[in-house]
C-alpha cells in the first residue's frame, strides 16, 4: 500500500506512479483523517509513505498519521518526499518515527517536483513545471525498482548539528508562521467552493459565498493555487505570481 498526503498534487502524482510500478494501491491519508477512522491492515507488506517536504522534513500530516494509524509491528516502511530542492533531514526524522512505532525503516528518497510554496517563493511556468516532472520520472522508476525488489534506499547521514538547527527552525516555523492569518479573498471570487473542498485539513468555511480561514492550516497551498479565478492572496507574497495548478493534467 502507498499512503500519500498532498496539497497541490505532486505527491499524489508520485504516489500513483510508484503504486502502479509496484502493483499496489495509492491511498490519500485524508480518507482516514476526514473524519478520523483508523485503517485496517490485512497484510504485513511493505508500506510506502509519500508526502511533500515542509521546512526540510516530511509534512507533519504524514508523520502524525504514522504515529496514529497503528501499523502492525515489524512492517517495512519507505518514505518518499517530493520537494522543490531538498528533502533535508527527512531520513533522520522518518527513521525516528519508524523506531517509535516499531516499524523497519527501509530508507527515504527525494523526488524534485515543481515549487508550490507561492506564499514565499516564485512558482514555475507550466512549461518549466513539465520539464521538472519529466526529469523526476527517472528517479521515480529507480525508487520503484528498489521497493519492488525489497531493497533498502541508501540515505545520506544527517549530522547532529544539521538535525538540531533544522529541527529548531522547523518547530518555530510550524508554531508561529503556519497560520491562516494572511489569507484573503478578492472580488474575483465566484463562490465555487473549490478552495474549501481542496483543503486537506478542513480550515476553510464558506460564509456569504466567500471563503474564511481558521484552524490548523498546514500551509499546503492547495486553496490559493487551485482557485480557478486566482482570487486568493497570501499577504503580499503571492501577488502577481503564477499559480501552480499541479502536475500533468489528468494525474
Ligand atoms: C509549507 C511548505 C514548505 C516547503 N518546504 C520545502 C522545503 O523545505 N524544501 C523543498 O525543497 N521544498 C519545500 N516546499 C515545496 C514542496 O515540498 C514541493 O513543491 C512539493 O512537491 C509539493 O507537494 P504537493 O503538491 O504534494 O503538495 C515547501 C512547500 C510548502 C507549501
Ligand atoms: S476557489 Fe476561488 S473562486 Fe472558488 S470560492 Fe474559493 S476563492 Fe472563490
Ligand atoms: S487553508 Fe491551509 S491547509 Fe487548507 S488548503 Fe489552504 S493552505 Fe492548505
Amino acid at each position: 500500500m502507498v499512503f500519500y498526503f498532498t496539497g497541490t498534487g505532486n505527491s499524489r502524482y508520485v504516489a500513483k506512479m510508484i503504486a502502479s510500478a509496484i502493483g499496489q494501491e495509492a491511498v490519500d491519508i485524508t480518507t482516514y483523517t476526514k473524519p478520523m477512522q483508523r485503517p485496517e491492515f490485512t497484510a504485513n507488506e511493505a508500506y510506502v509513505f509519500v508526502c511533500p517536504s515542509y521546512m526540510s522534513a516530511p509534512a507533519r500530516a504524514i508523520t502524525d498519521f504514522v504515529d496514529w494509524a497503528g501499523f502492525p509491528s515489524g512492517i517495512k516502511a519507505y518514505f518518499i518526499v517530493t520537494c522543490a530542492a531538498s528533502m533535508g533531514i527527512t531520513p533522520r526524522v522518518a527513521s525516528e518515527h519508524c523506531a517509535k512505532n516499531d516499524m523497519v525503516f527501509m530508507g527515504a528518497a527525494q523526488i524534485v517536483m515543481p515549487q508550490n510554496y507561492i506564499a514565499l517563493f516564485k512558482t514555475k511556468s507550466v512549461e518549466e513545471s513539465i520539464d521538472v516532472i519529466e526529469k523526476a520520472e527517472n528517479d521515480i522508476d529507480r525508487i520503484s525498482t528498489l521497493i519492488t525488489n525489497g531493497e533498502a534506499i541508501e540515505c545520506k547521514k544527517i549530522s547532529s548539528v544539521e538535525y538540531a538547527v533544522t529541527k529548531w527552525v522547523r518547530d518555530v516555523y510550524y508554531k508561529y508562521f503556519m497560520s491562516t492569518k494572511k489569507f484573503r479573498v478578492t472580488d474575483a471570487c465566484i463562490s465555487c467552493q473549490k478552495c474549501a473542498n481542496a483543503c486537506p485539513v478542513s480550515c476553510i468555511t464558506m460564509k456569504d459565498g466567500k471563503p474564511t480561514w481558521s484552524g490548523s492550516c498546514t500551509h499546503c497551498m492547495a486553496c490559493i493555487n487551485k482557485c480557478p479565478k486566482d482570487a486568493i492572496e497570501y499577504g503580499k507574497g503571492s501577488v502577481g505570481k503564477p499559480r501552480y495548478k499541479g502536475p500533468k493534467p489528468g494525474a
